[in-house]
């Protein structure tokens, strides 16, 4: 990637003139078969510019509890786009079609109108888990029927073809929009993208300007990103791989809860709770030997797969995992005594 990014070709991408950008672009529209596509400068960007070029402000939009879009995104779509989340809640992040239609309100009056479905493919806060190109179609057939648009939060979403062994346009078909990272899994630096058909792309990229994301020579970006593509998708599987070996030893480990079912793509989502440490202690220890794991909130413990985590590393953290469990177990006996 350093190297392609060294001998990118150049231009101005505001003026559409970067040929690496360009290029990225025509690829990333041609995995998704879709007709076009637009590079952004981060997940979170690519989510505001899709929602509020399929939005106006007043607007409704229906959104699994748990999505990141709701829950990580600074309310953007509110703040900036004016828009009312709906929220739905699902099983393992997965919505149905009878889940939102349960939310759905007639045309009234008193009711702000719905006019667009988010779903979120792998789902992060659910722990990585995958939505099946049918689940995916029920709900998009669903919407069509009332006349809604889908977009998919796919930051992830060729974890989750790769997890299903399915090419990723079987994901991508039932949608009308959808956003992927570059960063993440695929190991890019930097950059995401959106993608749809022509004039929806058209309009955000005129939100993306709107928003301060109108890069010049943005091809030294987008080369890591065509590496991405082309060169980090099959290696999915090992990140996989290795996330179920670091969760089934993980459920070993005295005092730790986990969902092995839950377990479907990169993330390990497990609890700390009858350790009697909240989650940021939890992480703090581990950090004291060099391990890295996110605090999700109260007792709950994030901890993800990626390119340079390798089966040594994840015997590490399962040993080290062991040793502080341990070691808290018996710092509360001593407390007790
Ligand atoms: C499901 C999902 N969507 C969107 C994002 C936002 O991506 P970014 O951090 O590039 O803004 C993330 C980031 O973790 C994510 O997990």
């Amino acid at each position: 990637m350093l190297e392609a990014i060294r001998t990118a070709k150049l231009g101005d991408d505001v003026y559409r003139e970067d040929p690496t950008v360009n290029r990225l672009e025509e690829l990333a529209a041609k995995k998704m078969s879709k007709e076009a596509a637009l590079l952004t400068t981060s997940g979170t960007q690519a989510n505001l510019v899709s929602v509020l070029s399929q939005t106006k402000r007043g607007d409704e939009v229906v959104l699994e509890a748990d999505a990141h879009m709701y829950y990580y995104e600074v309310g953007a779509f509110s703040a900036l786009g004016g828009l009312i989340p709906r929220l739905v809640r699902g099983r393992a992040g997965v919505m149905t079609s009878d889940d939102i239609e349960g939310v759905l309100r007639p045309s009234n009056i008193h009711f702000p109108p719905t006019t667009l479905i988010c779903i979120e493919n792998t789902h992060n806060r659910a722990g990585g888990t995958v939505w099946s190109p049918s689940q995916t179609k029920t709900v998009f057939d669903f919407a069509k029927s009332r006349g809604l648009n889908v977009h998919m939060d796919g930051a992830r979403i060729f974890n989750a073809a790769v997890a299903q062994n399915i090419d990723v346009r079987d994901l991508t078909r039932s949608v009308d929009t959808l956003m992927f990272c570059l960063s993440k899994g695929l190991s890019a630096p930097v950059g995401s993208l959106v993608v749809g058909d022509s004039e929806f792309v058209d309009r955000a990229r005129r939100y993306r300007k709107m928003l301060g994301g109108g890069m010049r020579q943005a091809g030294v970006i987008a080369a890591a990103g065509i590496i991405a593509i082309e060169e980090m998708v099959d290696r999915l599987k090992d990140d996989h791989a290795n996330a179920r070996l670091l969760a089934q030893g993980l459920a070993k480990i005295e005092g730790i809860s986990l969902d092995q079912s839950r377990v479907q793509t990169n993330i390990v989502i497990y609890d700390v709770r009858d350790l009697g440490v909240t989650a940021e202690e939890w992480v703090a220890r581990l950090q004291e030997f060099g391990i890295k794991a996110g605090a999700v909130e109260g007792t709950r413990v994030r901890m993800v797969t990626h390119r340079g985590i390798e089966k040594d590393d994840i015997d590490f953290t399962l040993s080290t995992a062991q040793k502080v469990a341990g070691q808290i177990r018996r710092e509360q006996v001593s407390q007790t005594t």
